[in-house]
């Protein structure tokens, strides 16, 4: 069983203490590899790693130069494509062809931002005197990133493309449960011609390796991705230094069916925006909201469909829902259906999955409930599991307060053939991203983030780019004569 070592300065090292912990594989609940589990000291060290890298030389890295890093590490992990997506799968439980899927958009993401290296520029302004008005783009200085364990390395990519493409060194900590790609990506780095401490990887827990590092004055900003109480947590703990945040924390996301909608369309894109990566994904439509007209014809149609999902090894190229990531998760999720079958009526599933290959592993039965009140628990709070809860609606007013009557906003989606009515609901969506007759493709070109509760901050394109720069004004004054005001 590989163990595996953290990278500090581009050097691979032990954790201060010592210490290892297990990480599983979600299908049979195996220990996979052991990793250092770093604290407080090695977070130091590497925030010290960062600072000399970035005060050393790459804070005067050529935008070209960034570029070429981010283009080889493209060509790396396009490279290494099979291997990767291979343990992600056995970390993470997720199907083989949705880990190829999440490979490839990393590769896609450095490739993107290999490219904006070099179109990042400042602005010059128009002011009223004889003098030349700038507004310069800086790198903000050493970043660190904490990565949820949902889409282990696409997550990392997010933050680790546009810092790198900024200017900005950085640390970044994986997910407990799921270190063990970015591990991987980690020994690609020297070879990519990254500068050694630019990244450094620092595995840990929450509270020993992550908060430390929120709490760590040598750092400039803090990117996170997870929960609402860990994201409130780290915007606390930040106040205290005055650091930057960038929050996406999930959402209760309204997937919404008006009966003109194309009826087969919607069933699928039903299942798909709170199946998919067995419901682990913040922007999981997981509150499916069905005009009454087509209600019954839907769910009984869903519920059909939902039977046939092949649960499974995410290994084996004929599953389409792996196991949850953890006992933790598995355990939430059983939780949710128990309170679930207080609150509404089960049309499918609700238990954990049993049966050949699956006694082991940590699965849950994909799950529908229906009539389900917009204030009841499974409709309020996020679940991150294979559970939709499905609510009638009867007219585009009703549709609209319901989808808006949470206290999340990060994405929602409209099926409907009536352009305008698409259009009505678009501008008075609360929600960062709003799909129309599709949801959940993403695209590194477009912003990624929430309103309300689900975050701060955008991630993608030009935006995950700014968020690790800052802004310097500089005014430089072309007329020779003294101010001539005293
Ligand atoms: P979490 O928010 O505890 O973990 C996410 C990341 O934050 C991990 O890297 C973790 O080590 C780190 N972390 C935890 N406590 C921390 C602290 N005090 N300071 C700094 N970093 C800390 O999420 P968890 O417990 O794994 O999952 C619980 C729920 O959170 C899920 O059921 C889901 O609802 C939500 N979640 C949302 C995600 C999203 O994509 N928005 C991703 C993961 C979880
Ligand atoms: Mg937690």
């Amino acid at each position: 069983m590989p163990t595996y070592q953290i990278l500090i300065d581009g050097t691979w090292a032990e954790a201060v203490s010592g210490k290892h912990f297990d990480v599983f594989d979600p299908a049979t609940g195996d220990v996979l590899a052991r990793v250092p589990d770093a604290g407080p000291e090695d977070v130091d060290r590497a925030v010290a790693a960062a600072r000399r890298a970035f005060e050393g030389g790459w804070r005067d890295a050529t935008a070209q130069e960034r570029g070429r890093v981010l283009f080889r590490l493209a060509e790396a992990v396009r490279r290494e494509a099979p291997r990767l997506a291979e343990l992600e799968t056995r970390n993470s439980g997720k199907p083989i062809v949705e880990s190829e899927f999440d490979i490839a958009d990393v590769a896609t993401c450095f490739e993107y931002y290999g490219g904006l290296a070099t179109k990042l520029h400042g602005e010059v302004l128009p002011v009223p005197d004889n003098a030349i008005s700038m507004a310069l783009k800086e790198p903000l200085g050493v970043a660190g990133q904490i990565i949820p364990w949902n889409y282990p390395l696409l997550m990392a990519a997010w933050k680790l493309a546009p810092a790198i493409c900024a200017g900005c060194a950085m640390v970044i900590k994986p997910a407990e449960q799921t270190p063990l790609t970015l591990l991987e990506l980690g020994r690609l780095f020297e070879e990519c011609g990254l500068p050694r401490g630019v990244v450094n990887v620092v595995t840990g827990f929450g509270e020993t390796a992550g908060a430390p590092l929120v709490a760590h004055p040598g750092v400039d900003k803090i990117a996170f991705t997870g929960s609402v109480e860990v994201g409130k947590a780290v915007m606390r703990s930040a106040a205290d230094t005055l650091k930057k945040v960038g929050l996406e924390l999930g959402g209760k996301s309204p997937n919404i069916f008006f009966a003109d909608a194309d009826f087969e369309a919607a069933v699928d894109g039903a299942l798909f925006g709170v199946f998919i990566n067995q419901g682990e994904v913040c922007s999981a439509g997981s509150r499916v909201l069905v005009q009454r007209p087509i209600y019954k014809k839907m769910l009984e149609a869903m519920v059909a469909k939902a039977k046939t999902i092949k649960l499974g090894n995410g290994l084996d190229r004929t599953t389409k829902m792996g196991p949850l990531v953890s006992k933790e998760q598995l355990a939430r999720v059983l939780r949710y259906q128990e309170v679930g079958k207080g609150e509404a009526k089960v049309a499918v599933g609700g238990s954990r999955a049993s049966g050949a290959g699956l006694d082991r592993g940590w699965f849950v039965e994909p799950t529908i409930f229906y009539d389900v009140d917009n204030q009841a628990r499974i409709a309020r709070e996020e679940i991150f599991g294979p559970v939709m809860s499905v609510i009638p609606f009867d007219d585009e007013a009703e549709a609209l307060r319901l989808a808006n009557d949470t206290p999340y906003g990060l994405a929602a989606a409209v099926w409907s053939r009536d352009v305008f009515r698409c259009f009505r609901m678009v501008k008075r969506l609360q929600a960062g991203i709003v799909w129309v007759n599709h949801m959940q493709p993403t695209y590194v070109e477009a912003p990624w983030g929430g309103y309300k509760m689900s975050g701060i901050g955008r991630e993608l394109g030009p935006w995950g780019a700014e968020e690790y720069m800052q802004i310097k004004q500089v005014h430089i004054n072309l007329n020779e004569q003294p101010i001539g005001w005293y």
